[in-house]
């Protein structure tokens, strides 16, 4: 199918970010046709995009971003012409538990959609010096401006360490020193891209983003664990002593920022992206009991003595923060919400959606994947 040009590869929309990127571009953008290639792992849920997905513009792709021919015949067969690249294993938890699925998604995916990319958008280190000469080859222009193709990828400010409180904060200067195997397969994966940069002359963008709250996150992570945790009275599992400081951006803000970037950031860079919000977990939670106790109609911190200490997670980073400044100074992005109304926006989210919550924590979406798309 032919769009000049105007076909996007979305990876991982069926995810918690992915879906918020992919639902902005599908209103957004009608002249673009939305392609969504997702495996539907246990984190990958079409219920997070019951709301567009008869759009003319949006056509759903169950497959595997590790799968060379699969990847190749969804280039030549829907003429991709962009990548945004999202599809991901996302949970440090579950990377100490099992490191070598990181590797094979985060690092030999991005690598196979790298290599298709480059196969079907013509990259070479040859086209690449005809291309400065001629405006041809992978980095060919139209009569506007905008370029002809990109790979943007989504990472994250995991890739970057720990910071101690008062050591400043993360820029896009800042030296690689991942911790955890998933940030190592991030930092690993950001390499690749760039490597695709400067070797084939692809248009390559990486962004890397602070810690994404809001609906349809996944209740593994911290914040609708602990919602509905508290919801149900359960403990809220504090790892060590809560003392260990993330910087939280709202996801619908960050889907924003991808929007943004993606038509105006220039090829070859790197963009932090964050929210100046730096939160103390132990501080976070309270702060979350607070407003789900409100919103559940209990007094002020009733769930309080539900807060549990438990060992703390191995290789904790103790502080990340974000510097996004350089963002905000080119391209004009910055959070749209404070963090206490989209916290509240949230916990309103999760409690009048409790179908989702509890189709999710049950399993029941895979089987019903799996009667309709057939695989694991
Ligand atoms: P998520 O776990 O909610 O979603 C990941 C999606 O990728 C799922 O839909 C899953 O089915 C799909 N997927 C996994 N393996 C696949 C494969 N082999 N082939 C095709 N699809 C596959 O993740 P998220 O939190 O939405 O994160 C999305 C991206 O943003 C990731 O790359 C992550 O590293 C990055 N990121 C996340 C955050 C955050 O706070 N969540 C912050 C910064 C960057
Ligand atoms: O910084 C960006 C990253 O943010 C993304 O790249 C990751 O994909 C995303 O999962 C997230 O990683 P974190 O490990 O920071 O998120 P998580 O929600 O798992 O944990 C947030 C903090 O809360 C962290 O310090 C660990 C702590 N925590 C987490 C859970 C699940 C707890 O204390 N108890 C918990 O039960």
């Amino acid at each position: 199918m032919k769009n000049g040009g105007k076909n996007i590869l979305i990876t991982g929309g069926a995810g918690f970010i992915g879906s918020h990127v992919v639902r902005l571009f599908v209103n957004k953008y009608p002249e673009y046709h939305i392609y969504n290639l997702d495996k539907l792992t246990y984190a990958g849920n079409l219920a997070n995009l019951k709301d567009i997905e008869n759009s003319p513009n949006y056509t759903f792709l169950k497959g595997d971003i590790c799968d060379y021919e699969a990847v190749k015949e969804i280039f030549r067969k829907y003429d991709i012409g962009y990548v945004i690249h999202l599809a991901a294993e996302s949970h440090v938890d579950r990377s100490i538990k099992d490191p070598f699925i990181f590797a094979r998604t985060n690092v030999i995916g991005t690598l196979t959609l790298l290599q298709a990319a480059r196969e079907w958008w013509n990259c070479s280190l040859a086209l690449r010096k005809k291309s400065q000469e001629e405006n041809d080859g992978c980095f060919s222009r139209d009569e506007n401006g905008n370029i002809g193709h990109l790979f943007y990828h989504i990472s994250t400010d995991e890739v970057y360490g720990a910071l101690k409180p008062g050591d400043g904060y993360f820029t896009e200067d800042t030296k690689y020193d991942p911790h955890s195997p998933y940030s190592a397969s991030k930092a690993s994966s950001d390499h690749f891209v760039r490597a695709f940069g400067d070797t084939y002359g692809m248009p390559v963008i990486v962004t890397n983003c602070s810690n994404n709250y809001g609906p349809y996150q996944f209740p593994e992570k911290l914040i609708p664990l602990f919602i509905n945790n508290i919801r149900y009275n359960k403990p809220l599992p504090v790892y060590g002593k809560g003392e260990n400081i993330r910087d939280w951006l709202y996801v619908v803000d960050h889907a924003r920022a991808i929007d943004v970037i993606f038509h105006k950031g220039e090829p070859g860079d790197t963009y932090n992206i964050g929210g100046f919000n730096e939160w103390k977990n132990i501080d976070l939670v309270r702060l979350l009991i607070k407003v789900t106790d409100k919103a559940l109609g209990r007094p002020e911190g009733a769930s309080a003595g539900l807060i549990t200490y438990v060992t703390d997670r191995a290789g904790h980073d103790l502080r990340y923060a974000i510097d996004s400044s350089k963002l905000k100074r080119s391209l004009g992005w910055e959070p749209s919400l404070q963090f206490e109304e989209g916290l509240e926006k949230t916990v309103r989210w999760y409690l009048e959606h409790q179908e989702w919550m509890d189709h999710v924590t049950s399993g029941a979406y895979l089987s019903y994947y799996k009667e309709m798309y057939g695989g694991e």
